[in-house]
This record gives C-alpha cells, structure tokens and sequence, in this order.
C-alpha cells in the first residue's frame, strides 16, 4: 500500500501531537514532534549562552551550535513514546519545561533556525509514512502532503491540559503563567515573518475540545481509510 505524508498543524497545547502520535501508531507510521526540534534548538541557545536572560539573541553562536547539532527522535518503548535527542544526550525531560517553553517562539521565529529544521523535516519526510505535527507542516514543509489536519480547542481547556501535563512532571507553575505563556507563543507563531501557523486552505479542520480520545482516534482513522480510499482509485 503507498504510503503517504500525513501533516497535523495546530496552536499549542490543542493536543496535535497526541492526535498524531495515536494516528501513526495505528497506521504503522513514524510521528515527528518538531515543536521538539524547537525546543531543542532553544535548550541548546539557553545551555551554550546564545541567548541572555533579556532575550537577546546572539546570531553568530547560535549559528555556531547549530552548524554542529544533531537533533533526532527515536522511539522508547519504557516511556512508550518517541524521546529527543540533543547532540546524543536524552532532553525530552528539559525540552518540556517553563524556562524553554518561555523562549521557544523567540528562537522558533529566527529564519536561519526555520531553514535548518525544515530541511531535516522534509529530509525526514522523503519517503513518506511519517505523521508530522508542527505549525507549518501542511503550509511549508509539506504543502503538497495527501492528508492535512488543522486541529483547534477553546483556549481554557488547552491551558488545563497543559497545566496539568507541567504539574505531572513536578514542574511548580500556576494558571495564569500557563495561559500567559500559550497567549505569548499563539500571538508570535502567527505573526512571525517566515511561515507563520496558518491553515492550509486543504486542511481538514478537528475541534477537540469535547473528543475523548477513543472518538478523536476513531475519527482520524476513518479520514485516513478515506483518504486512501480516493488515493488509490
Ligand atoms: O508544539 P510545541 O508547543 O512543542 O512547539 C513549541 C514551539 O515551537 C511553539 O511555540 C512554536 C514552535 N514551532 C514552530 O514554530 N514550528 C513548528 N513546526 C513547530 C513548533
């Protein structure tokens, strides 16, 4: 059976990567988190000193680091889920916490950091069978991927959720930091220059506020079967 390019694109916290992961998981595909290739790229802005505690970044080191970065995703079977690698060392733990989460769309609207890590996306992508979740998967790195989906939820429930999810790991945040945080990153990834969140005009678009996940699996199953079905007649 051919397989294809399945892209999920979204704001943050709407709960894209479980929808994609639980997707490729039943489909036998790979899933890639860029949204950790970002993140990524700012712990090692943040550790290697190319950003200063104003948020000032300094181009020529990031460039520098970034030149010799590997950042790769391999799948552990002990979490159940793909971990992230930075330069070989596990940063899955550090990737997911408020003082990256607090930098990211700075480092993320940085063209020169947008042009490496979409050349490893679709590097990554060539041969299709990967499921990827971003903010410019269907628009920029994949414009001409065979299926597309633009997923929303109210802003409070992404916030809980993501509170929650913090809270989990051990990390000490409130509420309020939480939204503050979402409503910064949502206002810079859809006014930054190069390849900001929009929705692909070929999007299908999933509101998941009230899908549990069996009924959000279910229904990505069945746009899939569909998908293939017009693909292969
Ligand atoms: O999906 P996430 O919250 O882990 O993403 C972290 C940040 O990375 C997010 O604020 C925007 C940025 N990002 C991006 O600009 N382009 C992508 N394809 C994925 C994420």
């Amino acid at each position: 059976m051919k397989k294809i390019t399945i892209t999920f694109d979204g704001y943050s916290s709407c709960g894209k990567s479980t929808m994609a992961r639980q997707l490729a998981a039943s489909i036998g595909y790979t899933f890639v988190d860029t949204g950790a290739m970002y993140r990524a790229v700012t712990l090692m802005a943040m550790q290697g000193g190319a950003i200063d505690d104003n948020d000032d970044v300094d181009d020529s080191q990031l460039k520098a680091l970034l030149a010799k970065a590997s950042i790769t995703q391999c799948y552990n079977p002990t979490l159940g889920q793909a971990e992230t690698f930075l330069n070989d060392r596990s940063v899955e733990k550090e990737i997911r916490s408020m003082e990256v989460a607090a930098r990211v769309s700075i480092i993320a609207a940085l063209p020169y950091v947008r042009q490496a890590m979409v050349e490893q996306q679709q590097a990554m992508g060539r041969q299709g069978g990967i499921v990827m979740d971003g903010r410019d998967i269907g628009t920029t790195v994949f414009p001409d991927a065979e299926m597309k989906i633009f997923v929303t939820a109210r802003s409070e429930v992404r916030a809980q959720r993501r509170y929650l999810e913090l809270k989990e790991k051990g990390e000490e945040v409130s509420m309020e930091e939480v939204m503050r945080n979402l409503e910064e990153r949502d206002h810079i990834d859809t006014h930054r220059e190069v390849s900001p969140l929009q929705q692909a005009e070929d999007a299908v678009v999933i509101d998941n506020t009230n899908l549990t996940r069996a009924e959000q699996a279910a229904m990505l199953l069945a746009l899939y079967n569909e998908r293939m079905a017009t693909i292969e007649n």
